[in-house]
């Protein structure tokens, strides 16, 4: 899909859609809409039309203007419409419009602020993704918008512009998130994280090392090469870097995300029932690999490295039993109680090789456990920190970016629940607080260094497709990751 701006006058874009946004009880609706001989006035009046959020009516053969179709969409009301609101406005139009058979289309904004313009881009791109790679139905390709544009009335600012082109860029890195997490487990073993990873770093000049079983035993990540150990597919430890090409200052950000391509549990199995679902374990390390992409291009002034540790959780005749004690990167012990609690296992080399090589600020994310769904649902990613100023500034942009994230207590009382008879510490605590134990076992290879979780388990998959957002993967913490990053120096 091609998206741009368009200054040429709206009514003469010939387009296959043109869509305004209505507000309820507005006041002042776009004169477009106005001058459709009473057209409006008639669907208020029944009702078809409210003006709620995303309600849509189309109107074909409008008057005075080229487009064959007249789109109202509802902006719910005006006072409470955000970019968050634009962004979903947006994906709503593509979708519902995209199945009708439209292939071109254009927005007539209320409002072109930069967040706004920003917000627009997002939602488009993000509203075009299906998760149809494997569908072999040729037709699939003919619902499918191929230009959307976006109408001022007069040429954009440089800062519209590259607002425009911003929200484009982070909305295709967020669909390359979404395109390897849709990825089923043979199609994406670890090296084929390494290769996506290696694509992506070629293609936008970015470093990208790679550590194999061989550099990992040498190093000493007994903890993750444990979890390892039970497939016959290597594990590998991706280290993605960008460097500005002028730094102000001695930050250094570390993005690090969990990369379990397939996680049956190990010995202390999963139910069959949902463990296809198992597939998106690498979320974490998808949105790792998208947000660099859009860094590359987008270009902060901070230095920020993606670290992707990645991993199979199966179960051959070597793989690690229960009560196995391994030798973590740190020099600390674990006993792993319970072979599914994988992710923090991986993660813990991944932190302390990050700390090693200079991270002054890490943020990870992780689908680390389903008890983060019973706390937050399906709306909010579970945020943890050792450091709150640090969380402070990560929220602010997350919310900027339109995402959600709830902080979860991280008292030193909580850490007692990780007691090992055996050995330093156990990976799991007991059947309270398990998002919060996991948080914890994860900070014992992260301090003193300034660092913040993200359990993204519940919020990286959307079982129920949305107006504005296919089913399947949501390509979480991409925008929050990139956010964070273009607006060191400034927030
Ligand atoms: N990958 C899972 C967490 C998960 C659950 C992700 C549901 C997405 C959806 C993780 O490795 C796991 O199995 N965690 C265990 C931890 C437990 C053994 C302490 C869990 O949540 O049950
Ligand atoms: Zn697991
Ligand atoms: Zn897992």
């Amino acid at each position: 899909m091609q998206i741009k701006i368009e200054t040429s006058p709206v009514e003469q874009l010939s387009l296959d859609a043109l869509a305004v946004i209505c507000f309820e009880s507005d006041e002042n609706p776009p004169p477009l809409v106005a001058a459709q001989n009473g057209w409006l006035q008639e669907i208020l009046t029944s009702g078809e039309f409210t003006g709620k959020l995303y309600e849509t009516v189309v109107l074909h053969r409008p008057q005075g203007v080229a487009a064959k179709r007249l789109v109202v969409i509802g902006g719910g009301k005006r006072a409470t419409f955000s970019p968050v609101e634009a962004r979903r406005v947006a994906g709503s139009l593509v979708r519902y419009l995209k199945a009708k058979g439209v292939h071109t289309l254009g927005l007539l904004p209320n409002q072109a602020d930069a967040p706004t313009v920003t917000a627009i881009a997002e939602g488009t791109v993000l509203g075009a993704w299906e998760a149809d790679k494997y569908k072999s139905d040729p037709k699939k390709n003919d619902k499918r918008i191929d230009s959307f544009v976006l109408s001022l009335p007069t040429a954009a600012t440089p800062e519209i512009q590259q607002a425009f082109e911003q929200g484009r860029i982070i909305g295709e890195a967020q669909n390359l998130t979404r395109d390897l997490v849709n990825e089923p487990a043979n199609k994406l073993l670890p090296s084929d994280l390494v290769a996506a990873a290696r694509t992506m770093a070629s293609s936008y000049n970015l470093e990208c090392e790679v550590l194999d079983t061989d550099a990992m035993t040498k190093l000493g990540m007994g903890s993750l090469l444990g979890v390892a150990q039970g497939s016959s597919n290597p594990p590998f430890l991706i280290v993605l870097k960008y460097q500005p090409a002028t730094t102000t200052g001695t930050d250094h950000l570390a993005l690090v995300g969990k990369g379990v391509t397939f996680d049956t549990g190990g010995l202390s199995i999963k139910p069959s029932d949902g463990m296809e679902k198992m597939k998106y374990d690498m979320a974490g390390a998808a949105a790792v690999i998208g947000a660099m992409r859009a860094l590359a291009q987008l270009k902060p002034s901070i230095p920020v490295t993606g670290y992707i540790p990645t991993v199979e959780n199966m179960i051959n005749g070597n793989a690690q039993r229960p009560g196995d004690i391994v030798t973590a990167l740190s020099g600390k012990t674990i006993e792993v109680l319970n072979t599914d609690a994988e992710g923090r296992l991986i993660l813990a080399d991944a932190l302390t090789y990050a700390n090693r090589n200079g991270a002054t600020h890490i943020v990870d994310a992780a689908t680390l456990t389903g008890a983060i769904g019973v706390a937050l649902g399906h709306h909010n990613m579970g945020a943890f920190t050792n450091n709150e100023a640090f969380l402070a500034k990560f929220m602010n942009a997350s919310r900027a970016a339109g995402e959600k994230a709830w902080q979860l207590p991280m008292d030193e009382e909580y850490k007692d629940y990780l007691k090992s008879a055996f050995a330093d510490l156990p990976n799991i605590g007991g059947r309270h607080g398990g998002s919060i134990t996991a948080a914890w076992f994860l900070r014992e290879f992260a301090d003193p260094t300034p660092w913040i979780h993200l359990d993204i388990a519940s919020t990286a998959w959307l079982d129920d497709g949305k107006g504005w957002l296919s089913k399947g993967p949501s390509g979480v913490a991409v925008r929050s990751f990139v956010q964070l990053a273009l607006d060191w120096n400034h927030a």
